[in-house]
């Protein structure tokens, strides 16, 4: 949990034109409701990430072969194990975390 503020309130106060680090761009609701399993960085290779076989959001040549619509309906609804999200953020909210994620893996939108 302190890591978890920590990272929260260093996402709050790091000023957008000094990111350079990736992982230093995750929005503050990546880092509370994906970071947990995808990490920081997307690799999902946190101790929860290894345990639910969490998607490597890094991977290109997978981003190319899964479309916008079915990553909506898997945050959305949750997909193998990885949780539904319906009940806790808004069609808005995962509609900028699917440019986010596409962005983890260079994919511009
Ligand atoms: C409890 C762990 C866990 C959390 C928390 C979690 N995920 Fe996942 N995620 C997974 C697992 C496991 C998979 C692999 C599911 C599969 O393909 O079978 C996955 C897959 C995905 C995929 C690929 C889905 C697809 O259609 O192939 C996306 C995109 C994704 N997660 C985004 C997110 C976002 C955004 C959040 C935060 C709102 C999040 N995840 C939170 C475990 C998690």
């Amino acid at each position: 949990m302190k890591k978890l503020v920590a990272a929260l309130s260093l996402a709050l106060f790091a000023s957008p034109l000094l990111a350079a680090d990736p992982a230093e761009e995750r929005s503050v609701t990546f880092l509370q409701y994906c970071a947990f399993c995808h990490g920081e960085d997307g690799k999902g290779k946190t101790d929860e990430g290894k345990k639910t076989g969490a998607r490597d959001l890094t991977n290109k040549k997978w981003h190319e072969s899964v479309s916008d619509e079915r990553l909506i309906a898997s945050i959305t609804k949750g997909r193998d194990r990885m949780p539904s999200f319906a009940a806790k953020l808004k069609p808005e909210e995962i509609k900028a975390l699917l440019a986010e994620v596409r962005a983890i893996g260079g994919q511009k939108k």
